[in-house]
């Protein structure tokens, strides 16, 4: 089947501007470190002769670099892959994807720097290719971030999520969406997605990862064997995803898809990046809350046997998708809050963890329990109701976080910004976490 055949019917690719060919959706992803490994990922309708990425400090290039070819089963887009390596940190590059007979346009990509420095961050999940998606990204674009955590559920090609008879998966969603973030974004600065429970996907291998796996180049740093979970640095910044799917207590397909490893290597990496003494931050993105008000979802109880982890050692935000909506929590230890934090204060980050849903990325949006009630989802299924005295802010409509990030100054100290936008970009939520180098600041109050 031709690419959108089944929409518009068979003379689509005639229209002005879709060519059979044309490589299209370029987007970066991080290597194993992206200070020196970038990828470039990118799509063409059928297959092509000699795709490959042209690379280079200016528009010289200087390196041509042959590209991995890869398909999904019933489709026929391919999808190309390149890792390029040896590269310099914090420098930027130009780029240009092309094969015998097209190119796509050149573009400007910069490797992680080797030292701090300020900047943007953008996350959200649960996006789609709806009209608020298509929102969300205009504000992205305009935040121009160094990078974007997607926290799972992208494009809901598959409308099942492993929770219903397996269905038949809608490739052209996949196609629409990749269009979507790399226009926005992905062509000039890193994707980087958690995975979510709609990337498990009929047909598409005994775990369903095979069509995002395909589509989506992941640092493969992680645990062996299971590429959804993965780790990389930007300036004093780490990030870490873990697979939600493999402990999930409300959908279960997917669980003890690490064979009961993952634990063991989040536990790991945790420890490695607490004591790199050039991490301040430690950010951890899965798809299933731990903790949210939403009617949807809810809470899943299966994932907060991370908590004790992330406890100890000091994660400053989790950031997760599944509930349509946005929700910061108060800073909890062992899952209570140990402060209060209004919208606009600050909070000595090291003293209890900030837990974020950003699941406003475009997908339909569901209601908001009456605070301070949760639903959490506990092992067999049962949803039991509990207070949450957690919830601090809820935001129930399309939204994106902005996570500014200022290097420690003379005092030593580091900010984090964590900004809540709405789709048309107007902030409704704000808290600024502090950080100083080998020592635990005080916790502090709302800001006057
Ligand atoms: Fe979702
Ligand atoms: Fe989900």
């Amino acid at each position: 089947m031709l690419y959108g055949a089944a929409s518009a019917g068979p003379v689509l690719w005639k229209r002005p501007g879709v060519t059979m060919g044309k490589p299209r959706a370029p987007r970066i992803g991080w290597g194993a470190d992206p200070r020196t490994t970038l990828t470039v990922s990118w799509a063409t309708s059928l297959p092509v002769h000699n795709p490959v990425v042209d690379f280079g400090v200016d528009d010289s290039f200087g390196r041509v670099l042959p590209a991995e070819t890869r398909t999904v089963p019933g489709w026929d887009v391919n999808y190309h892959r390149v890792t390029v390596e040896g590269l310099e940190p914090g420098r930027r590059y130009r780029y240009c994807i092309r094969h015998d007979g097209a190119a796509g346009p050149t573009q400007t990509v910069r490797t992680a720097p080797a030292v701090a420095e300020p900047f943007t961050f953008a996350a959200f999940g649960d996006q789609g290719n709806t009209a608020g998606a298509a929102q969300i990204m205009q504000v992205l674009a305009g935040a121009t971030p160094a990078f974007t955590f997607c926290l799972g559920d992208l494009c809901y090609a598959d409308p099942s999520g492993g929770v219903l008879p397996a269905g038949r998966v809608d490739h052209r969603a996949w196609d629409r969406w990749l269009r979507l973030v790399s226009q926005a974004s992905a062509s000039r600065a890193a994707l980087l997605p958690a995975v979510g429970n709609h990337e498990i996907e009929a047909g598409m291998g005994d775990w369903g990862y095979d069509g995002f796996l395909t589509r989506i180049a992941l640092p493969g740093n992680g645990l062996a064997g299971l590429p959804t979970t993965w780790s990389g640095r930007w300036g004093n910044v780490a990030l870490v995803a873990v697979d939600a799917n493999d402990v999930s207590a409300e959908i279960t397909r997917n669980n003890d898809v690490s064979g009961g490893a993952q634990e063991l290597w989040l536990a790991r990496t945790l420890a490695g990046l607490r004591a790199d003494p050039l991490v301040d931050w430690i950010v951890v993105g899965f798809h299933h809350c731990a903790y949210c008000t939403n009617t949807l979802h809810g809470s899943d109880a299966g994932v907060r046997r991370w908590v004790p982890l992330f406890d100890r050692f000091g994660v400053d935000l989790v950031i997760n998708g599944h509930n349509h909506c946005y929700e910061r929590t108060q800073p909890l230890r062992a899952g209570l809050p140990v402060a209060e934090v209004r919208s606009g204060g600050t909070w000595g980050s090291a003293s209890g963890t900030t837990y974020l849903c950003a699941g406003g990325g475009g997908g339909q949006t569901f209601p908001m329990s009456t605070a301070p009630m949760s639903t959490v989802t506990v092992e067999g299924g049962a949803r039991i109701p509990e207070r949450a005295p957690w919830s601090a802010h809820r935001y129930n409509d399309h939204s994106l976080l902005l996570i500014h990030v200022d290097p420690p100054g003379s005092g030593g100290t580091t900010t984090l910004t964590v900004r809540a936008v709405s789709a048309t970009g107007a902030e409704f939520d704000r808290v600024t976490l502090l950080r100083r180098r080998g020592l635990a600041l005080p916790a502090e109050q709302p800001a006057a």
